[in-house]
């Protein structure tokens, strides 16, 4: 992705964890571009590696150093090549551990949190001037008072055909068992006119499909255009009006704030996906209760059935926790009850992981690993065979594909359909970039693969494409 101003450094970004750190990783490309720095996609070579990490689990957090050991090899193989290579640790595992880190792993020059990002070239240019001796990198892990979007530069490099758009960060949730409400800060809401702004530039730039993020994304309450509080299904409303804009998601979502103005949204707004990631992580009320998620099993099914009202094609996908604490094999027999029930498109399902300054991590009815397996399989066998089901049930059907990259099949490209089915298909270079009608053959456990419809020979090429005037390109 390289930009108009002379570009002579490298920057490697290595990503882990959910998309809020995908984006924010573009972002962080953003805010370095204007220093000369260009996007690799190796360590090898770069002058500055940031690892902008997930604390979530007790496994993403190990993830990094062992990353953080191969890249000490890079780094002291460009010294004897007299570069400089500087390593920096991003997002929640840097929030988390702060200066713990440098500690641990002294290849480390920098270390910064999510909200202390666009601080990034003061950072690079402290770090550059002092010598990494043991305990020299510089840290910044501040929840600063100014608004890191105010300081983000406007300028972005193309995210493609569909890209991330953070509306929403923080939690004020604390749910018993998650990091993200300490690593992450409290909940705030962008502004709707600044979300608008840059859903147009994202448009201009390329982007049918536009995903907005946020931790509780559904929590949205930005301040709106016409001076009052607008929540998400407002906010998508508005976006749905802006030209070149065919597709709109919001992930993730707490069933708490689904109120009734998005639940509506999801029947009136055709652009809005019938495809929804409403994670529900057990169907046990007594462990709903112990997790603080503030919602039972039944007022969950109730949401469901009002959204499938609003909305009867809605496909959901859900996240799961087996082997919380106290976890009986009742309460989660009530979770397979819940998923046979609900039906899921697709989900993720993990072992509790004990994180270090939540409330269940210090609860003394622990599971052993071996029970939280056995659950986990179970859950998984059950899920597996949900979304296999799903995905069997579009063969014979018309899909729009958004296509956004080639295949591995030469000729072939891959995008998503409204399901978020990832969707096969041969098809010309040209397409890549637009929303064409595929029909589907064939539904697998993970992805479906079909034909391109109609192709009309003369269609023009992706980039010269009037905007989408709703969902598909060729009929
Ligand atoms: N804000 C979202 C979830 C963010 S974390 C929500 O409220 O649903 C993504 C997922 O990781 C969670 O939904 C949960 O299923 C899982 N998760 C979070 N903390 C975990 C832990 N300590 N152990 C195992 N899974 C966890
Ligand atoms: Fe974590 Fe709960 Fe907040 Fe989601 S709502 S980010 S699971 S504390
Ligand atoms: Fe992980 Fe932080 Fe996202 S802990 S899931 S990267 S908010």
């Amino acid at each position: 992705m390289s930009k108009t101003v002379p570009l002579s450094k490298k920057l490697h970004v290595k990503t882990y964890g959910c998309q809020m750190n995908v984006y924010d990783s573009a972002r962080m490309a953003d805010v370095m571009a204007p220093h000369g720095y260009a996007s690799s996609d190796q360590a090898d070579g770069a002058d500055l590696v940031i690892l902008n990490t997930c604390h979530i689990r007790e496994k993403a957090t190990e993830k990094v150093y062992s990353e953080l050991g191969r890249l000490r090899v890079m780094k002291e193989e460009a010294a004897r090549e007299g570069r400089r290579m500087l390593i920096a640790v991003a997002g929640c595992v840097a929030q988390a551990e702060g200066e713990e880190i440098v500690r641990r792993a002294p290849v480390v020059d920098m270390v910064f949190g999510p909200q202390t990002y666009h601080r990034l070239p003061e950072l690079v240019t402290r770090a550059l001037g002092s010598e990494n001796r043991r305990g020299a990198g510089v840290v910044d892990t501040e929840f600063p008072a100014e608004d890191k979007f105010d300081h983000l530069p406007e300028e972005s490099a193309s995210q493609g055909p569909a890209a991330f758009l953070s509306v929403q960060e923080g939690c004020d949730k604390f749910c018993t068992f998650c990091v993200v409400p300490y690593t992450r800060g409290a909940e705030f809401s962008r502004p709707a006119a600044a979300v608008i702004e840059e859903a147009r530039r994202l448009a201009a730039a390329g982007a049918l499909e536009i995903t907005l993020l946020g931790q509780n994304v559904n929590a949205y309450h930005g301040a709106g255009p016409d001076g009052r509080d607008w929540g998400l299904g407002r906010l998508i409303r508005a976006l749905a009006e802006i030209d070149g804009i065919a597709r709109i998601r919001y992930t993730t979502s707490h069933p708490r704030d689904m109120d009734d103005d998005l639940i509506a949204a999801h029947g009136e707004v055709p652009a809005l996906m019938p495809y929804l990631h409403l994670p529900v992580q057990s169907g046990s009320d007594r462990i709903l209760d112990t997790m603080n998620r503030g919602h039972t099993a039944d007022d969950y099914r109730r949401i469901v059935d009002r959204l499938r009202a609003a909305r009867p094609d809605l496909a959901l996908s859900s996240d799961f926790i087996v082997g919380f604490p106290g976890e009986s094999d009742r309460d989660f027999a009530d979770t397979l009850r819940l998923v046979r029930e609900v039906g899921y498109a697709q989900a993720y399902s993990f072992k509790y992981s004990a994180r270090p300054g939540t409330p269940a991590a210090s609860v003394a009815d622990q599971l052993s690993e071996v029970q939280k397996s056995d659950r986990l399989e179970a859950l998984q066998q059950l899920l597996n065979a949900q979304q296999r089901a799903f995905n069997e049930a579009a063969a014979g059907s018309v899909q729009p594909v958004l296509f956004e990259r080639r295949g591995n099949r030469p000729g072939q490209l891959v995008g998503r359909g409204p399901w978020m089915q990832s969707v096969h298909a041969d098809a010309p270079e040209r397409l890549l970039g637009s929303l064409v009608d595929i029909a589907i053959d064939l539904g697998g456990a993970n992805s479906l693969s079909g034909r391109v419809v109609t192709v009309d020979a003369d269609l023009p090429s992706p980039s010269s494409l009037p905007p989408p005037p709703a969902e598909r390109v060729s009929a």
